[in-house]
Formats: C-alpha cells, structure tokens, sequence
C-alpha cells in the first residue's frame, strides 16, 4: 500500500510505500537530504518536520531531539518509518559549489597525450588505385603514427561519405590508435580532455585543450552520492543491499560529473562532445561506484575489491556525456582503501624519485599517508571520517558562507567566518583550531576532556571556561551566541575530532615505526587536498594531528590527486608511471598490525609528540 507524502520544501507530492524508510524514500525520490551517516541516527542531519506520516518517536529520537524539537514536530528522517499520509518539510540543504584548489606543481610536463589530432589530404580512389575508403585513410595515417590505426563500425559507416563531402581531406582525432572523429578540413574544432578527481565528498574537474595542453577551466562540486552516506562505508553498505542500489549510485555519481562538465564547458566556451578522454582518479570505493563494481567485499576481511589496474573503457558505457566515442581511463589503485588518488598524490610530488624521507598526507574523508624514503614507497589508509568535513560535528559544515573557518583564544574567542558574514557553524579548519587553542589554553585536558572553570588553572582558561556550559554529564563551549542563534562545540564533537586526527597520526606512526625512522630524519611534510589547503601547520602540531616537524618543512600542495589526473591526461610516459608506482608502493594494512590498538589509543590524546 502507498500513501501521498507532501514535501514541502520543494513542493513535491510523493506517493511513498508503506514501511518504507523515510530517509531513504525521499533521497530514492530524488530531493537532497544531508544524511552523512548514512541513516545510522548519529549525525542528526537529516532532521525534517513532520506532520502525519508516522505517529511515534523513537528512543532515540526522544534522547537526540530537544523538547523544542520534538513540540515542533521535529524527526530524524532516518528513523521515521511511513505508515500514513502527511507532510514533511526539510532544511535547504547546502548545494552551494565546493572549493575548488588546484596547484599545478610547477614542473613542465611535455604534451605528449593519447589524443592527438591528425591532418589527412588522400589521393582519390582510380580504377588503378582501389583501395577502399578506410584502408587509403588507414594508410595515410598510419605514416605519421606508429602502429596500425582502427576504426569502429561508426566511424567506418560514415568515412565514405565524409571524404567525398570534403575531397578526401580533413583532420582525424584519434584516441590511442583508434580514430575516435573525423573532421572536415580547417575545422579547427580541436580536442580536449579532461582529468576528474572523485572524492567521497568532493568531484574536481580539470578541462584541457590538448592541442596547447593548458588547462582552461577548474571546477569542484559536491559528491551527489554524499546523500547516501559521508563515508565509503555507508555507501558500500547502502549499495550491498540490491543491484538496483549499486546502480543508483552510479547514476548519481555520472549525473553529478556531466553536470560539471557542461558547466566547465560553458564557462570555457567549449563543446562536451569535443571532450575525447577522461583521466580518472579516486578512491577505490569510489571508483567501483562509478564503474558500477560490486563494493560490498571491499569492507569485508580481507578487504578485496573487484579490481585495482587501470581500465580504459568507453565513455558511453559509463554515461558521460563527452564525445560519444570518448574513453575514460581510470588509473591504477593500490588496494582496497588506498586508490588511485593516492598513486596521483605519487605521481605530482615525485614521491618515487625521492633521496631524502618525505611524508604526504591526503587528508580527506579516508586520509591516505605515503612515507618515501630510498628504500622506496610505503602508503596505509586511515579512517579519519567525516569531522573534517564537518560531518558527526554538531555545528560542523563544510568550508562554505557562514562557517567558522579559524579561531583564536585571546582573554575573550577570535574568529574568522568564510564570507564575512554570521556564523552558522564551523568546517574543519575552523574545528582543528578551536580544539588546538582551547588544549593550548588549558580548557581541553589532554584525553580531550572539556574543563569547567573550577577544574583549570591559568587565569586565560578560567576567563574562557565561563562559556562551558554542563548539561548533565554532557559539556559544551559557547563559540558565538546572540538573540537568534548559537554556536556550541560540543565534548562530542571532540572526541569526533580526537578520532579524526589519532587514525592520522597513528597511521604517520606506523609508517615511520615500518620505515625505521623518526620525526627528525623526515625532510618534507606535504599536506594534500582540497581541506589540507586550509589547515593552520602550527595548530595541526599543537593538536597532535601531525608530529612536530618544523613548520618550514611542512608544504601545502593544494589538490595533489588533481594535480597528478592532470599529468596521466597530457603524457602518456606519466601515464606509464602510475602504472608502475601501483605495482612497487608497499601497502601497509593497519588493521592487521599487533601494534594498531596501542598506537591509535596513544595518538587519540591531544598534543601527542
Ligand atoms: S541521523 Fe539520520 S541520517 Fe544521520
């Protein structure tokens, strides 16, 4: 049976199953809903007021929800099971364009790209010379190119009559050794190509012109999959229920990239459909999700994917909506939580050609750490969950308008809020500095517990302590309140960031500990990824999110995985190359180590040197 649920956000009327989830209806409807934990009821996102529809709290609504909350009618959608017909209106959910950061590293990579174009000026078929009208272009192209050219049944359907429209001349683009389009002479329609960095919050697009191998045009959007879940196990567990999941998500995710290639494309004033290739790096998860792969073995002991080698397969088989018959390569992983983002991380920083000991860090909703030292690469993963992105944070946001983006504890609090405007929560940077400045300050002890102004010392803390406020057992710290809003961080919202930061650095110490180094023996520390590029180096140190290296060896690269798409997309040799990184990095994986436990329990305090 199926009753009409009115939402009214968007002034939809829905016709919704009886016993279906609430959450997972609407998001299977298509309307945004923030569920970053994936309708686990921790997140406390995915609150909507509902009339109707079902008639009883749960227990955990009644303990997440204030008594405010629960009069006005306030539910988790996620724990709302629909049972009769209502209304449900739901928060605007925060679309607005991720931050885009790109730093191209400086270094001149040749233009040497697998799409190339071709000029071809054919002499006409004579009862002396008779050879078909694909084997004479064939031939002709296959002077300036090595190996012998092909052609799909497409191309070969249209050849015959594209050169007697143009006298046997024109320009071929080919992809590989395969002519992909044939163009009329002089056309100058050129090709282009573009890199594509799929993280699990964040999609960026690098647009090339791969006749000059500029980039023209950069953009970032949010991941449409992030509905389902902020972290690739709550998609993986969302995807493993039914075939009909998986492909939702992968519908998602396409959808979400053609978006921010018509956008790129329109903002360069370029075609989509003269877009040849896509280099593709991501994480692995997410890399199955796009191509469809089952992910549900990839969160099982012994953690094994479908595939980690490169692929290249055609565009259209996907869904992009690029030149029809455009490829897409995605390049190698190296295991199961380590993917190719991170042989792009490699592959940018020139990990691999190293003769001092560099550390790089992705930090990320999965935070990748690869420590080169001459004895070669070694990469783990560590689950540092959605904190950073402001997911599990009470008042946590992403870096957009209104977020709370880096703080100070002077005798009373300073900060800084993205847009100049009210703060409407913090982001991650903003979070790593008001946990930092508050341990600094004596207000967070050094297990993280939050001190009242009876419990510190220093007269600074006892000022700032007069805005923690105890609720039962639970204790918060006023970071901004007037008549209308208020902005708490919360001891929960510590601890999410304690378990954030201890995976981090408790996968930097095992690196180290394997490689039988230390802190000093480390030259360079690079910091990678969109949010990496925000981080304050000196209170990241202080919060014990990295060991204390000097700040003047610590590097922000900005989107190192973008950086590295990009080299794949404009040199076939770079291409080559993360195709050998994959196979010589040397994975560690931190769940099977004896010495896991002890370590991340070490690495959860605050200031740990
Ligand atoms: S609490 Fe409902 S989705 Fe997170």
């Amino acid at each position: 049976m199926r009753v009409r649920i009115r939402e009214l956000s968007l002034g939809r009327d829905l016709n919704l199953r009886v016993g279906a989830n609430l959450r997972t209806a609407l998001i299977e409807a298509g309307i945004p809903l923030d569920s970053p934990c994936g309708g686990q009821g921790t997140c406390l996102k995915c609150k909507a007021q509902v009339s109707g529809v079902s008639g009883r709290f749960t227990d955990l609504e009644r303990e997440k929800l204030s008594a405010e909350e629960l009069r006005d009618g306030w539910r988790l959608a996620c724990q709302v099971i629909v049972e009769a017909p209502g209304e449900a209106r739901l928060p605007e959910i925060e679309v607005s364009r991720a931050k885009a950061s790109f730093s191209l590293l400086g270094e001149e990579i040749p233009l040497q790209p697998n799409v190339y174009l071709r000029h071809f000026e054919l002499s006409e078929p004579t009862i002396s010379d008779q050879r078909a009208d694909w084997n004479r272009t064939a031939d002709y192209l296959e002077m300036s190119v090595p190996g012998p050219v092909r052609a799909d049944l497409s191309t070969l359907r249209e050849v015959s009559d594209r050169l007697r429209e143009w006298n046997f001349q024109g320009e071929a683009v080919l992809v590989g050794d395969t002519v992909a389009a044939l163009d009329p002479p002089d056309s100058a329609r050129g090709a282009l190509g573009v890199a594509l960095d799929i993280g699990t919050t964040t999609l960026a697009a690098g647009l090339v012109d791969l006749d000059t191998g500029k980039v023209i045009a950069l953009d970032a959007e949010l991941n449409p999959q992030i509905v389902f879940g902020a972290d690739v196990i709550s998609r993986i567990l969302y995807a493993q229920d039914s075939p009909e999941k998986r492909k939702k998500l992968q519908k998602e995710l396409v959808k979400g990239l053609n978006q921010l290639l018509l956008r790129m494309c329109r903002i360069a004033r370029r075609q989509r459909g003269r877009i040849f290739e896509a280099t593709v790096v991501g994480n692995t998860t997410m890399l199955h999700s796009l191509l469809g792969l089952d992910t549900c073995h990839i969160a099982l002991a012994p953690y094994v994917g479908v595939l980690n080698r490169a692929l290249s397969v055609p565009a259209k088989e996907l869904g992009f909506q690029i030149h029809p018959r455009g490829k897409v390569h995605i390049l190698p992983a190296i295991a199961s939580f380590v993917g190719a983002d991170t042989v792009a991380v490699i592959l940018a920083t020139r990990l691999y050609q190293t003769r001092v000991s560099r550390l790089a860090i992705d930090i990320g909703t999965n935070g990748e750490v690869m420590l080169a030292t001459r004895d070669g690469i070694l990469t783990t993963s560590t689950a540092a969950g959605p904190a950073f992105e402001g997911g599990r944070i009470k008042f946590g946001m992403r870096a957009t308008k209104g977020a709370i983006s880096s703080f100070q504890a002077t005798p009373s609090v300073d900060y800084t809020v993205i847009g100049s405007t009210v703060a409407r929560g913090i982001c991650g940077s903003g979070l790593i500095d008001l946990v930092a400045e508050l341990f600094r300050v004596g207000i967070l002890d050094r297990t993280g517990r939050m001190l009242l102004p009876s419990e510190t010392g220093s007269s600074l803390a006892i000022e700032l302590a007069r805005r923690v406020r105890a609720r039962g057992e639970e204790r918060e710290f006023v970071v901004f309140r007037d008549e209308e809003t208020e902005i708490t961080l919360t001891q929960q919202d510590v601890r999410e960031l304690q378990l954030a930061k201890g995976a981090i650095r408790a996968g930097i110490e095992l690196l180290m500990k394997e490689a039988n180094i230390n802190t000093s023996d480390i030259q360079e520390v690079l910091l990678s990824g969109v949010f990496g590029n925000y981080i304050n180096r000196e209170r990241a140190v202080v919060l014990g999110l990295i060991p204390p290296f000097p700040v003047e060896r610590i590097h922000f690269i900005g989107n190192g995985a973008m950086d590295g798409a990009l080299r794949a997309l404009i040199n076939m040799e770079e291409r080559r190359c993360a195709d050998e990184v994959s196979a010589q990095v040397h994975h560690i994986e931190l769940s099977g180590r004896a010495d896991f436990e002890e370590t991340f329990v070490r690495c959860l305090k605050l200031g740990v040197e």
